[in-house]
């Protein structure tokens, strides 16, 4: 590349209104949010780095896309595209659309879980884990050690630690209804999988005969990563990178929210007919009939014209570069995130840069709360708050405190992304004055979403 800059390989073609709001606005809107930062309205945001889930802003074709939908309620021709664009990356027997990677789960779950399965992955994300629980199966994690590391270098911390999926699986035969690999690995800081290490885990699941799903919300930009640091896939398209990974698997669950660039959409792809018949008839009673599921026909055809676009080099070394632009001036400015930076998000070590809060003071939410008041970025705890709480009622460290700064899809521009480096700046500069908060109010599941907290004198 000749040049440094990285520029946004589009033009704004339509806009939306960002509020401008003061230090005062935002110190009284999270007060009455009771310091929850879902508590607030988003146009008391300026910069929403919440989630990368849905956020994304939709292109001309994906526009003109939804134009063409076909509402049919049955037989409706935009399924079909919708189908022949999901195969065309994940050449899956059946496909079946769903409204979004939740339902997907729920679905495949109440069909292989229950009380005395267990189900491993690399890291299930929260909703993934949840579904399976709900059935009274067992989740487990079985990453590699380095992908618990947040320094560790590691290019691919998204491995599944194969040696211990084959012990596992010979422990528990008979007992492990599927294995699962999370692409990226979201609760692990977005971190990749190697092609190597599907290889090597459908290798072992093949030898228990059991079988492989990839949990694959971001799978584009996984894919990317292979191409860059895995030998002998520089020269690749990233639409056949995305082929040998669909190879190795039996089936998927999707949440199109994230790389198929969809507002809302998901689906369930697998081989396995009886299976698929079993899913077919929960869908239905959940989500809607087999040809658009959980969703309109229009929203079928932007996921159909999403994924065309996804997986465009431009886009990939756009995307990918930019989220590694704010993790790494970040870190030039001393501040602690999580290395290598992933793929959708940039992971701040809240307990690093705060030493003077305990855990259990909520370190993550003091960071985030205090990234907002000082300059109207959202970002998401995941830490004590999130993980702190157990099924008995006691209250424990999480592993770790971070505050994730998840980039909507070609939302914001580089100006916004330089903003919000200044804003972390200026709090990390006054980390030693930030202090914990306690929690005044909290469901019995799921707090972050609504608990309530009061800052400690
Ligand atoms: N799997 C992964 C790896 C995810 O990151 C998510 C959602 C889901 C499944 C569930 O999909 O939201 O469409 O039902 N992650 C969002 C996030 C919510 O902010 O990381 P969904």
């Amino acid at each position: 590349m000749a040049f440094r800059t990285i520029i946004e390989p589009f033009r704004i073609q339509s806009v939306a209104p960002l509020r401008m709001t003061t230090p005062e606005q935002r110190r009284s809107a999270i007060e009455a949010a009771g310091y929850n930062l879902f508590g607030l309205h988003s146009d008391d945001v300026m910069i929403d780095l919440l989630t990368d889930s849905g956020t994304g802003a939709m292109s001309r074709d994906q526009w003109a896309a939804i134009q063409h939908g076909d509402e049919s309620y049955a037989g409706s021709p935009s399924f079909e595209i919708f189908r022949d664009a999901v195969q065309g990356l994940f050449p899956f027997k059946h496909v079946i659309p769903t409204h979004q990677g939740r339902a997907a789960e729920k679905i495949i779950f109440t069909v292989l879980g229950g009380k005395g399965r267990t189900i491993p992955s690399n890291t299930h994300f929260d909703t993934t884990r949840a579904n399976i629980e709900y059935t009274g199966a067992e989740a487990v994690d079985l990453v590699i050690a380095e992908g618990r590391d947040p320094a560790n270098l590691h290019p691919f911390k998204g491995n599944m630690d194969v040696a211990a999926l084959d012990a596992f699986l010979d422990r528990n035969a008979g007992r492990v209804p599927v294995v699962f690999v999370t692409i990226t690995n979201n609760s692990g800081g977005g971190q990749p999988v190697s092609l190597a290490n599907l290889r090597a885990t459908h290798a072992v699941c093949r030898k228990h005969g059991v079988p492989l799903f990839l949990d694959a919300c971001r799978f584009a930009e996984n894919a990317w990563f292979i191409r860059e640091r895995e030998p002998g896939q520089h020269d690749r398209a990233v639409a056949d990178i995305v082929r040998d990974m669909a190879a190795l698997a039996d089936g998927m669950t999707m949440s199109a929210k994230k790389d198929p660039m969809g507002n809302i959409g998901g689906w369930l792809a697998l081989n396995d007919d009886a299976l698929a018949e079993q899913c077919r008839n929960l869908l239905i009673l959940t989500e809607g009939f087999p040809t658009y599921g959980g969703l309109a026909g229009r929203d079928l055809e932007a996921l159909a014209q999403g994924l065309k676009e996804v997986v465009d080099h431009d886009y990939l070394r756009y995307r990918i570069r930019s989220t590694a632009y704010l993790g790494e001036a970040l870190a030039r400015s001393g501040i602690p995130v999580v290395q290598p930076i992933g793929g959708h998000a940039v992971y701040l070590d809240a307990r690093a840069l705060l030493p003077q809060i305990a855990p259990l003071q909520y370190p993550g939410q003091a960071l985030a709360v205090a990234l907002y008041e000082v300059g109207g970025v959202r970002g998401c705890e995941i830490g004590t708050v999130m993980f702190g709480r157990h099924p008995d009622g006691s209250e424990q460290p999480a592993a770790l405190d971070l505050v994730r700064l998840a980039i909507p899809r070609r939302t914001y521009t580089q100006s916004h992304i330089d903003y919000v480096i200044e804003v972390c700046q200026e709090v990390a500069a006054a980390a030693g004055t930030l202090r914990g908060y306690r929690i005044v109010a909290e469901p019995r599941q799921l707090r972050h979403f609504t608990a309530r907290f009061a800052p400690l004198a």
